[in-house]
């Protein structure tokens, strides 16, 4: 591969300080598998301040007189242009982020509840609305009592994208809640603890009308006659009046397929697991978490706004290879030196 970035401002093998879009733009790299970003959040005034000249000008194969009128519409219903020119400066940078990921390739966007439904139609539009997956709420910090007039504003969305319908997907599980555990795990054998699944067909399926047990259900079993005898004979069917059940024991439950509301995952403020180096860390556990859904070990994993790494660190962690841009120098000094303390036989290497 040509090196992305002969410069000096190369400070480390997988992380370049330079803008995302000029890096991407000149990037004959592998294909991205997996890109998170946590791109600046929209501060009127950060964005107000930009030159005039930022007001959108969209170049390229995008269907970028769509987004322009899109633009024209924003500014006129939000009086004043200065989300405008955040949606300026993002919509290059994804079109040109998905011009590079792989077919195969997801794409988890981080932002605040204020702005992103806006991003969200800049997403749609380079993405296609099919290709959404999820919007996952992540509950970022404990609720605060110092409210006027509004709902304490405790989470952020992430949009979830794929290049394609065909994409890296591991279904995770995470613990069940108290609740649920005392609720449903209320029965026992000798083998431990077990919640009821119903063997009980609701609508009736050829093949599964028989008698078992003295008991016939107008709309058959589940299971085949085969499988419940070898249940019932290990002991894994509980019978009430009338009704059969399979066990659905604790220690053989993988716990709740993963869901789009996170309120398990604490912010780094809220910890002492990861320490904080950056003003806007975001934890290795939500990182970790997006990484082992949506790729595989080796898969290259890429963050055009890395700041202080935490995509990296937990990407390179679990054995994929990492890329990441940052356009602050300090910023990619942190996730050098971050990348640097993670043993080499852990990781993955680009270059
Ligand atoms: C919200 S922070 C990212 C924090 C990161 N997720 C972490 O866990 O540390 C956004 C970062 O984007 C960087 N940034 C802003 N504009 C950029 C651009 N055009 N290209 C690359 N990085 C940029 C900022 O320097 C900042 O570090």
């Amino acid at each position: 591969m040509t090196h992305p970035n002969q410069d000096n401002k190369h400070l480390g093998g997988e992380v370049f300080n330079e803008d995302c879009l000029s890096f991407l733009a000149r990037y004959d790299g592998p294909a991205l598998d997996l890109v998170y970003l946590d791109p600046p959040y929209f501060l009127e005034r950060q964005f107000s301040l930009e030159a005039a000249s930022s007001r959108v000008s969209f170049q390229g194969d995008w269907e970028h007189q769509q987004i322009e009128s899109y633009c024209e519409k924003i500014a006129a219903s939000t009086g004043g242009d200065s989300l405008v020119r955040y949606l300026s400066f993002l919509y290059p940078r994804l079109a040109m982020i998905r011009k590079r990921m792989s077919e195969r390739g997801s794409l988890f966007l981080h932002i605040g509840q204020r702005e992103g439904p806006y991003v969200r139609m800049l997403l749609d539009n380079i993405f296609g609305l099919k290709h959404w997956r999820s919007t996952i709420t992540w509950q970022r910090s404990h609720p605060h009592n110092n409210l006027t007039r509004a709902l304490g504003n405790i989470s952020d969305f992430i949009y979830y994208y794929t290049a394609s319908d065909d994409f890296t997907f591991n279904l995770l599980h995470t613990p069940h809640d108290e609740v649920y555990l005392s609720n449903c795990f209320s029965n026992s054998d000798e083998r431990g603890q077990y919640a009821l699944a119903p063997i009980i067909q609701e609508r009736s399926r050829k093949g599964h009308h028989y008698e078992y047990n003295g008991v016939t259900p107008p709309h058959g079993w589940r299971l085949r006659r085969e499988t419940l005898e070898a249940y019932d004979k290990e002991g894994r069917v509980h019978w009430g009046k009338n009704r059969a059940y399979k066990k659905v024991y604790l220690h053989e439950a993988k716990g709740a397929a993963l869901q789009n509301i996170w309120t398990d995952i604490y912010n780094i403020t809220r910890t002492e697991v990861d320490r904080r180096k950056y003003p806007t860390q975001k934890p290795e556990k939500l990182l970790s978490r997006i990484v082992e859904l949506s790729s595989k070990p080796g898969d290259l994993v890429y963050d055009p706004f890395c700041g202080s790494g935490t995509t990296l660190v937990s990407a390179k962690q679990l054995g994929r290879r990492v890329l990441g841009t940052d356009i602050s120098a300090a910023a990619v000094e942190i996730t050098t030196d971050r990348l640097g303390a993670i043993t080499q036989a852990k990781a993955g290497s680009l270059f």
